[in-house]
């Protein structure tokens, strides 16, 4: 069966944009699994599954996105939440929960103000969203929401340390951001996530086929 929030806000598009954003989002939406298909085939898909096996307990995913991660959570986790504050997103990541069949809650909130108690997580997942949302401020929800002991698990697009790709990402950095609605090509979330109190236990750095070298190299793995 699956759950889904009552809240009042879940119809709702909570990143506070205007109408032209709101607008191209829903474009966007529609056109996020197409875009992707190539680097998830390229090897995308298989760092998900990787990473994803080790999640347990009561999991949070951050900005879900399509539902891109669904297929490849573990069976026998205690719960499943996902939070995705785009209205044409979460739709859509609402649309594949019901072919799911698994016991998940979709909220519309974002990073920054989670409406989860205290200590109540045993494991965050962020892939391909850190890059969009205001990092100290989502720092310290992931934080608060997750248990003492628990697990971020990560995979991220991050500025490159070739200082070539990383000049090219900051200069397009804000035309970038315009069109993938928000995303930053030049976040250095590594740094971010040892900043925010973090300790990576361990960590892998590549690439995969068919992505675009704007958001080149990709890092992944777990904190805690
Ligand atoms: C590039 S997509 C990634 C989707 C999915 N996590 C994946 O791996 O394919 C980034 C997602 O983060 C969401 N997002 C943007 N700002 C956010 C915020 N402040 N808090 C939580 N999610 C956010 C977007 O709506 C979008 O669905």
């Amino acid at each position: 069966m699956t759950t889904r929030t009552r809240s009042s806000r879940r119809q709702e598009d909570v990143l506070g944009r205007g109408p032209i954003a709101r607008a191209w989002s829903k474009v966007f939406a529609a056109g996020y699994d197409s875009l992707n298909s190539g680097a998830e085939e390229g090897g995308v898909a298989e760092l998900r599954a990787a990473l994803l096996k080790r999640a347990s307990g009561h999991v949070l995913e951050i900005g879900a996105g399509t539902g891109t991660n669904l297929p490849h959570y573990p069976a026998g986790l205690r719960s499943l939440t996902l939070t995705e504050p785009d209205l044409a997103m979460r739709r859509r990541l609402e649309s594949r929960l019901d072919t799911a069949g698994a016991q998940h809650r979709v909220l519309p909130e974002r990073a920054e103000s989670l409406p989860l108690a205290t200590d109540s997580v045993d494991t965050v997942v962020c892939t391909y969203v850190l890059c969009g949302v205001d990092l100290p401020a989502a720092f310290d929800e992931i934080r608060r929401v997750l248990r003492p002991g628990g697990q971020l698990l990560f995979l991220e697009h991050v500025r490159s340390p070739e200082p070539g790709l990383a000049k090219w990402q900051d200069r397009l950095n804000p035309l970038w951001s315009a069109v993938a609605c928000g995303c930053n090509c030049n976040r250095m979330t590594e740094e971010a996530i040892t900043a925010a109190g973090f300790t990576i236990t361990d960590i892998e750095r590549g690439g995969v086929q068919d992505e675009v070298a704007l958001v080149r190299p990709i890092i992944w793995g777990r904190a805690v």
